[in-house]
C-alpha cells in the first residue's frame, strides 16, 4: 500500500516494558501527522486491547512530553497471545485461537497498518498476524538486547546505566565492609546487561549465560581479590552452571522461561566453600523503569519515525532495527529466527578478560590460587 492510500494507524506496546516506550510512540505518532496527514490510534496493554477493543486516538498533543517518560502511556501485558488466549471457562482455564477477532477489530477501525513495538515475543505475534493478512511493522524493544538483526535495542544502555550506578554503590559499600558483593541483573538467555555493566563498573566477575561457570573458578577468583579485601561480580539472572545448573521458575503466558535467583543460590556456594562474607542484591525491575538515557531517546526518535515512514512504504513484515549506525529495515522472519547471544570470543569478552575480569571459567584464573581463607 503506497503512502497516499494510508489514512489511520494504529499502534501497541507488547510484553515487558521498557525505557523509550514513550519515546517511539511520540515520534511515530509526530511523523505520522505531521509528515503523513495520518490519524493514529493507540491500542491498550497490548494485544489485549485490540482483542477487548480497548484503544484511544493518539494526536500530536497527547504525546506532548512523553520523550523522558519511562513506561508506556498505552499499558502493556506480557500475558496475552491472541493465537493461545487464556480465558475461564467454568473455573477452567481454557486457551483458545483469538487471531481471528483480532484481525476483524483492527479493520472494523479501519486501520491500514498496525505498529508493534515489542521484543521477541511480541515480534512472533506480530508476524503470525502478519501471514494471516494484518499490514504489520514491528519496532524492536528490550532491555535484555537479545533481539537478532539489530545492534541495539531501545532501553539496553539505560538498564546498563542502572547497572552500573549500583555496582558503583555496591563497590563503596563492599569496601567498607571487606566484602564481596553480587549483583543480579536481568537478560533471560542473553548476558549483554552484565558484560557491558560489568565493564563500565569495573568488576571483578562477570557471569552470563553463553559462557557456563565452574564454581570452582568463581571461587578463586574471588579469592584471588584478596589482597584487596573486597571484590564485585556481577550476575545475569541465566547464568548456567558447567554442570547445567539455572534458577528458573516455571514459563510466562507467552512461554517464556522466568529468571530470578541464581544471585542467592551461588552467594550461599561461595560463602560455603571460602568463608568469604558474600552479600547478594538483586537489582530486578529497577532496570525496566525510569526516564531513558540520551542514547535510547534518541534511538526511540528514529525507530519511531522509521515505523512510520515503513508503513508509508509498505514494508509490511519487517521490523526497524539499527545496522552500522544506520535505522533501516529488516524482515521480522529473520530477526526473530534466533536469539541474539554474546559470542564467547567476542571483542568485548576479549577486552574484559585483557583487563583480568573473571568469566568464571577455567580462562584466566590462576589455579593457584587456594580455595580457603577470608579476604
Ligand atoms: O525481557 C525483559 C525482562 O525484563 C527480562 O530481563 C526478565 O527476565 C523479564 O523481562 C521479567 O519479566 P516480568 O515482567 O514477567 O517480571
Amino acid at each position: 500500500m503506497a503512502s497516499s492510500q494510508v489514512k489511520r494507524i494504529g499502534v501497541l506496546t507488547g510484553g515487558g516494558d521498557c525505557p523509550g516506550l514513550n519515546a517511539v510512540i511520540r515520534s511515530l505518532v509526530k511523523t505520522s501527522v505531521t509528515e503523513y496527514g495520518w490519524e493514529v490510534i493507540g491500542y491498550e496493554d497490548g494485544f489485549e486491547g485490540l482483542l477487548l477493543q480497548k484503544f484511544r486516538p493518539l494526536s500530536g498533543s497527547d504525546v506532548r512530553g512523553l520523550l523522558p517518560r519511562g513506561g508506556t502511556i498505552l499499558g502493556t501485558t506480557n500475558r496475552c497471545n491472541p493465537f493461545r488466549y487464556q480465558s475461564e471457562i467454568e473455573g477452567r482455564s481454557v486457551e483458545k485461537d483469538m487471531s481471528q477477532t483480532a484481525i476483524q477489530n483492527f479493520h472494523s477501525q479501519n486501520l491500514d497498518a498496525l505498529v508493534v513495538i515489542g521484543g521477541e515475543g511480541s515480534l512472533k505475534i506480530a508476524l503470525e498476524l502478519h501471514h494471516k493478512g494484518l499490514p504489520v511493522v514491528g519496532v524492536p524493544k528490550t532491555i535484555d538486547n537479545d533481539l537478532d538483526c539489530t545492534e541495539v535495542t531501545f532501553g539496553f544502555y539505560t538498564a546498563v546505566e542502572t547497572a552500573k550506578d549500583a555496582i558503583d554503590k555496591l563497590h563503596t559499600t563492599g569496601e567498607s565492609h571487606h566484602r564481596i558483593m553480587i549483583l543480579e541483573v536481568m537478560g533471560r538467555t542473553a548476558g549483554w546487561i552484565a558484560l557491558e555493566a560489568g565493564l563500565a563498573g569495573g568488576t571483578d566477575l562477570i557471569l552470563i549465560p553463553e559462557i557456563p561457570y565452574d564454581i570452582e573458578e568463581v571461587c578463586r577468583s574471588l579469592l584471588a581479590r584478596k589482597r584487596y579485601g573486597f571484590g564485585v561480580a556481577v550476575v545475569a539472572e541465566g547464568a548456567r552452571s558447567v554442570t547445567g545448573e539455572t534458577v528458573t521458575h516455571g514459563t510466562n503466558a507467552l512461554g517464556f522461561a522466568r529468571y530470578g535467583g541464581i544471585g542467592y543460590k551461588l552467594g550461599a556456594e561461595i560463602a560455603e566453600r571460602t568463608g568469604l562474607d558474600v552479600r547478594v542484591t538483586v537489582l530486578g525491575h529497577l532496570q525496566r523503569g525510569g526516564s531513558p538515557c540520551a542514547y535510547d531517546r534518541i534511538l526511540a526518535t528514529r525507530f519511531g519515525a522509521q515505523a512510520a515512514h515503513a508503513v508509508a512504504s509498505g514494508k509490511f513484515g519487517d521490523m526497524v532495527a539499527l545496522h552500522a549506525f544506520r535505522v533501516n529495515t529488516v524482515s521480522i522472519k529473520r530477526a526473530v529466527a534466533k536469539v541474539k547471544l554474546i559470542p564467547p570470543d567476542s571483542e568485548l569478552v576479549r577486552t574484559a578478560r585483557d583487563i583480568g575480569i573473571s568469566f568464571g571459567d577455567p580462562a584466566g584464573v590462576p589455579s593457584s590460587v587456594a580455595l580457603t581463607g577470608a579476604p
